[in-house]
Protein backbone atom coordinates (compact mmCIF):
# COMPACT_ATOMS: atom_id res chain seq x y z
CA UNK A 1 0.00 0.00 0.00
CA UNK A 2 2.03 3.22 -1.05
CA UNK A 3 1.67 6.68 1.07
CA UNK A 4 2.76 10.08 -0.11
CA UNK A 5 4.72 11.57 3.23
CA UNK A 6 5.39 14.55 4.17
CA UNK A 7 8.45 14.45 6.80
CA UNK A 8 10.20 17.61 8.88
CA UNK A 9 12.08 18.15 11.04
CA UNK A 10 11.39 20.70 13.69
CA UNK A 11 13.23 22.81 16.90
CA UNK A 12 11.65 21.42 20.18
CA UNK A 13 10.28 24.87 20.75
CA UNK A 14 6.50 26.73 21.11
CA UNK A 15 7.65 28.28 17.47
CA UNK A 16 8.52 24.64 16.05
CA UNK A 17 4.99 23.56 17.36
CA UNK A 18 3.54 26.12 15.71
CA UNK A 19 5.38 25.19 12.31
CA UNK A 20 4.36 22.04 12.58
CA UNK A 21 0.69 22.90 13.19
CA UNK A 22 1.14 25.45 10.20
CA UNK A 23 2.97 22.56 7.80
CA UNK A 24 -0.15 20.05 8.59
CA UNK A 25 -2.65 22.84 7.02
CA UNK A 26 -0.30 23.13 3.95
CA UNK A 27 -0.17 19.17 3.47
CA UNK A 28 -3.51 19.03 4.43
CA UNK A 29 -4.83 21.72 1.77
CA UNK A 30 -2.20 20.36 -1.09
CA UNK A 31 -3.87 16.72 -0.70
CA UNK A 32 -6.98 18.38 -1.33
CA UNK A 33 -8.29 19.05 2.17
CA UNK A 34 -8.79 23.43 2.00
CA UNK A 35 -7.98 25.37 5.09
CA UNK A 36 -11.21 25.29 6.71
CA UNK A 37 -12.53 21.77 6.28
CA UNK A 38 -13.40 19.83 9.18
CA UNK A 39 -10.99 17.66 8.08
CA UNK A 40 -7.98 20.10 8.24
CA UNK A 41 -8.55 21.84 11.38
CA UNK A 42 -9.11 18.54 13.44
CA UNK A 43 -5.41 17.36 11.44
CA UNK A 44 -3.96 20.68 12.84
CA UNK A 45 -5.56 20.01 16.48
CA UNK A 46 -4.27 16.68 17.03
CA UNK A 47 -0.57 18.02 14.92
CA UNK A 48 -0.74 21.12 17.69
CA UNK A 49 -1.50 18.78 20.84
CA UNK A 50 1.24 16.13 19.96
CA UNK A 51 3.72 19.22 18.96
CA UNK A 52 3.24 21.00 22.16
CA UNK A 53 3.56 17.52 24.19
CA UNK A 54 6.89 16.74 22.23
CA UNK A 55 8.58 19.79 23.09
CA UNK A 56 7.18 19.82 26.69
CA UNK A 57 7.24 16.26 28.05
CA UNK A 58 9.40 14.42 25.33
CA UNK A 59 11.89 17.11 24.68
CA UNK A 60 16.08 16.23 24.99
CA UNK A 61 18.04 19.73 24.74
CA UNK A 62 19.25 20.27 21.74
CA UNK A 63 17.32 17.82 20.03
CA UNK A 64 14.29 18.06 17.50
CA UNK A 65 11.42 16.42 17.02
CA UNK A 66 9.65 14.88 13.85
CA UNK A 67 6.58 15.51 12.05
CA UNK A 68 5.40 12.92 9.40
CA UNK A 69 2.22 13.19 7.84
CA UNK A 70 1.04 9.81 5.59
CA UNK A 71 -1.99 10.01 3.19
CA UNK A 72 -3.37 6.47 2.20
CA UNK A 73 -5.03 5.33 -1.08
CA UNK A 74 -8.03 4.64 1.21
CA UNK A 75 -8.60 8.03 2.89
CA UNK A 76 -6.64 8.05 6.09
CA UNK A 77 -4.33 10.92 7.19
CA UNK A 78 -1.80 8.82 9.44
CA UNK A 79 -0.14 12.09 11.40
CA UNK A 80 3.48 10.77 13.22
CA UNK A 81 4.89 13.07 15.77
CA UNK A 82 8.34 11.91 17.28
CA UNK A 83 10.24 12.91 20.37
CA UNK A 84 13.93 12.00 21.54
CA UNK A 85 12.48 10.46 24.74
CA UNK A 86 12.74 6.85 25.34
CA UNK A 87 10.12 6.86 28.04
CA UNK A 88 6.47 6.00 26.86
CA UNK A 89 5.04 7.77 30.19
CA UNK A 90 1.79 8.71 28.31
CA UNK A 91 -0.90 8.96 30.38
CA UNK A 92 -4.46 10.46 30.81
CA UNK A 93 -4.33 12.88 33.63
CA UNK A 94 -7.92 13.14 35.42
CA UNK A 95 -7.73 16.23 37.15
CA UNK A 96 -11.35 17.91 36.43
CA UNK A 97 -10.40 21.13 37.67
CA UNK A 98 -6.35 21.11 36.75
CA UNK A 99 -4.78 22.62 34.01
CA UNK A 100 -3.38 19.75 32.72
CA UNK A 101 -4.23 16.44 30.95
CA UNK A 102 -6.36 18.02 28.10
CA UNK A 103 -4.25 16.98 25.23
CA UNK A 104 -4.67 13.48 24.72
CA UNK A 105 -8.44 13.15 25.95
CA UNK A 106 -8.44 15.60 22.96
CA UNK A 107 -6.50 13.65 20.66
CA UNK A 108 -8.51 10.31 22.06
CA UNK A 109 -11.34 11.75 21.06
CA UNK A 110 -10.98 13.07 17.46
CA UNK A 111 -8.82 10.02 16.53
CA UNK A 112 -10.20 7.27 14.58
CA UNK A 113 -7.15 5.63 16.22
CA UNK A 114 -3.91 6.28 18.48
CA UNK A 115 -1.03 4.88 19.89
CA UNK A 116 2.53 5.50 21.02
CA UNK A 117 5.42 3.06 19.10
CA UNK A 118 8.62 2.67 19.99
CA UNK A 119 11.77 4.27 17.54
CA UNK A 120 15.32 3.18 17.75
CA UNK A 121 16.13 6.65 19.61
CA UNK A 122 12.94 7.62 21.28
CA UNK A 123 9.23 7.21 20.17
CA UNK A 124 7.00 8.37 18.04
CA UNK A 125 3.31 9.23 18.96
CA UNK A 126 0.94 8.56 15.98
CA UNK A 127 -3.03 9.42 15.27
CA UNK A 128 -5.16 8.26 12.33
CA UNK A 129 -7.62 10.38 10.88
CA UNK A 130 -10.68 9.37 8.61
CA UNK A 131 -10.91 12.14 5.80
CA UNK A 132 -14.21 11.19 5.03
CA UNK A 133 -17.52 9.76 6.58
CA UNK A 134 -18.30 6.27 6.79
CA UNK A 135 -20.87 5.49 3.99
CA UNK A 136 -20.62 8.93 2.14
N1 LIG B 1 5.63 13.16 24.03
C1 LIG B 1 5.56 12.84 25.33
N2 LIG B 1 6.68 12.41 26.00
C2 LIG B 1 6.63 12.05 27.31
N3 LIG B 1 5.51 12.16 28.07
C3 LIG B 1 4.38 12.60 27.48
C4 LIG B 1 4.34 12.95 26.08
N4 LIG B 1 3.08 13.34 25.78
C5 LIG B 1 2.37 13.24 26.93
N5 LIG B 1 3.14 12.80 27.95
C6 LIG B 1 2.71 12.55 29.35
O1 LIG B 1 1.31 12.33 29.35
C7 LIG B 1 0.68 13.33 30.16
C8 LIG B 1 -0.65 13.71 29.54
O2 LIG B 1 -0.49 14.46 28.35
P1 LIG B 1 -1.61 15.55 27.98
O3 LIG B 1 -1.24 16.17 26.69
O4 LIG B 1 -2.94 14.90 28.09
O5 LIG B 1 -1.51 16.59 29.18
P2 LIG B 1 -0.49 17.80 29.41
O6 LIG B 1 0.41 17.95 28.23
O7 LIG B 1 0.15 17.56 30.74
O8 LIG B 1 -1.44 19.06 29.55
P3 LIG B 1 -2.23 19.83 28.35
O9 LIG B 1 -2.05 19.02 27.09
O10 LIG B 1 -3.65 19.90 28.80
O11 LIG B 1 -1.57 21.17 28.28
C9 LIG B 1 1.67 14.48 30.24
O12 LIG B 1 1.51 15.26 31.40
C10 LIG B 1 3.01 13.74 30.24
O13 LIG B 1 3.29 13.24 31.53
MG1 LIG C 1 -0.37 18.12 26.29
Amino acid sequence: MNAEISTQRLSATPRGARLARRLTALQLAAWGHPYDSEVNRTAQQLVAELAANAVTHGRLPGRDFELRLLLFPEETVRIEVSDPRGDRQLRFINEPEGERGRGLILVSLLALTWGVAERDVGKTVWVELALKEPGL
